[in-house]
C-alpha cells in the first residue's frame, strides 16, 4: 500500500487483436443446417473471426492486444504492475496470465486470471481500478481474450453461430481523484440459473479402482439461448439505472451504451427498454460474433479508432454472462494520452 488518500482511475491506452481467418454466415451453412438470413435476422452477426493453426492459443491474440496498447502510448512494458486476464479459455488451467507477462516483457507486474465468462472484462476493469484507488499498484493491464471456437461443439447450430474469437486490453493508471473516470460500478450474480450457459465438466462413470476418485473432462459450451437472451434484457437494463441513480444521473445523461457484444437484437431491446437512441449503441458484433470477455475491450479500441468517444462522454458499460453474472460501469472518458 503505497498511499492512504483514493486515487482516481483513467484508461491511459487501448488494444485489440483479431485473427486473420475469418468465417462468414454462407460458410457456416456448409457446417450446419442454418443460413445466412436466419443467422443475420436473429442475431446481427455476418462473420466471426477464428484462431486456427497448430498451438495458437489464447496469449497470441492476447499479447498482440497488450502491445497495441503499450505501443500507443510508448510505455515501456516494465512499467506495468498487474496484468489481470479475463478470460474463461485459458490454455492452462492454472492461469495463462504468466505467460503474456512473460512473453511481453512486463517484468515487474504481477498476473493473474480472472474467471466470469462474458461479464469478466467489467469484473477485470472494477477489479483493477480498486488496486489503484487504494493506491497498491498505479498501471494495470487489463485483457479480455477468449477463444471460444476451440470450446464449441461445431454441429450445435444454437451456439456455433455465435461466437469468435479474438483479445482486447486497456492500460488503467492512477491520477488524481477530481480526474476519476470510473465513476461508479454495479455488479449482481444469480447461480440459481448457471446451468443456463456452461462449458460443463463431467466425470467419468468409473472411479480409480484404487482411490474412489472419479475424474473427467470438460465438455463443449451448453447454452439455453431462449433464457439467456430473457435474463439479458430483463436484467440489463436495471442494472444500468441502479448504476446510474447511485450517480443521481438519468440515462439521459448517456453518450455512448457500450454492450457485450452478444446479439444486436440485445443492445437494441436494452436501449430501447431505456429510451436511448439507437445512434448511440457501439456495436460490431457484424463482424467478430460474440467474443465472450473480449468483446466490450475489442468495441472500445475500435470506437476510439473511429473517433466516435470524445473527452467527457458518459460511457455506459456493462456485461452479463454464464454464471449467470452481469454488470455496468459508468465511465466518465478522457481523452487518451497518444504518443
Ligand atoms: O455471451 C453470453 C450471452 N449469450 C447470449 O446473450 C445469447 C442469448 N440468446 C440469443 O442470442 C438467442 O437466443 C439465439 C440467437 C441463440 C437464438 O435465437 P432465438 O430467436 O432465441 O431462437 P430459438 O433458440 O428460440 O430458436 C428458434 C428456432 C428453433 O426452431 P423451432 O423449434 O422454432 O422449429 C431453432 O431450432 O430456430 C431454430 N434455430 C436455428 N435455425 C437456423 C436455432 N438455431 C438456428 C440456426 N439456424 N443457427
Amino acid at each position: 500500500m503505497k498511499s492512504s488518500t483514493k486515487q482516481g482511475v483513467k484508461i491511459l491506452s487501448t488494444g485489440s487483436a483479431v485473427p486473420h481467418m475469418s468465417l462468414n454466415n454462407n460458410q457456416i451453412s456448409d457446417i450446419v443446417e442454418t443460413s445466412d438470413d436466419w443467422i443475420s435476422t436473429r442475431t446481427g452477426i455476418k462473420e466471426r473471426r477464428l484462431l486456427t493453426g497448430e498451438q495458437k492459443s489464447i496469449i497470441d491474440l492476447a499479447i498482440v492486444a497488450s502491445r497495441n496498447a503499450l505501443d500507443k502510448i510508448s510505455m515501456n512494458p516494465s512499467e506495468i504492475d498487474l496484468i489481470l486476464l479475463a478470460t474463461s479459455t485459458p490454455n492452462d488451467l492454472f492461469g495463462s496470465a504468466s505467460q503474456i507477462q512473460y512473453k511481453i516483457g512486463a517484468i515487474n507486474a504481477v498476473a493473474f486470471d480472472l474467471t466470469a465468462a462474458c461479464s469478466g472484462f467489467v469484473l477485470g476493469l472494477v477489479t483493477a481500478s480498486q488496486f489503484i484507488q487504494t493506491g497498491s499498484y498505479n498501471n494495470i493491464l487489463v485483457i479480455g481474450a477468449d477463444v471460444l471456437s476451440k470450446w464449441v461443439d461445431w454441429s450445435d447450430r444454437g451456439t456455433c453461430i455465435l461466437f469468435g474469437d479474438a483479445a482486447g486490453a486497456v492500460i488503467l493508471q492512477s491520477c488524481p481523484y477530481v480526474d476519476n473516470s470510473i465513476l461508479n460500478f454495479q455488479f449482481n450474480t444469480d447461480g440459481t440459473y448457471a446451468s443456463h450457459l456452461s462449458i460443463p465438466y463431467k466425470e467419468s462413470h468409473q472411479p480409480h479402482v484404487l482411490l474412489n476418485i472419479y475424474q473427467g473432462s470438460f465438455h463443449p459450451i451448453y447454452m439455453n439461448g431462449r433464457e439467456v437472451y430473457k435474463f439479458a434484457v430483463s436484467q440489463v437494463p436495471l442494472s444500468i439505472v441502479k448504476c446510474l441513480n447511485a450517480l443521481n444521473m438519468s440515462t439521459d445523461d448517456i453518450n455512448w451504451l457500450l454492450l457485450h457484444q452478444a446479439n444486436e437484437r440485445i443492445l437494441n431491446a436494452v436501449a430501447d427498454k431505456l429510451s436511448i437512441d439507437n445512434h448511440k449503441i457501439i456495436a460490431n458484433l457484424s463482424k467478430y460474433g460474440n467474443t465472450s470477455a473480449a468483446s466490450i475491450p475489442l468495441a472500445l479500441d475500435e470506437a476510439l479508432e473511429e473517433k466516435k468517444i470524445s473527452d467527457n462522454d458518459i460511457v455506459v458499460i456493462a456485461g452479463f454472462g454464464a454464471g449467470l453474472t452481469w454488470g455496468t460501469i459508468v465511465v466518465r472518458w478522457k481523452e487518451l494520452q497518444l504518443a
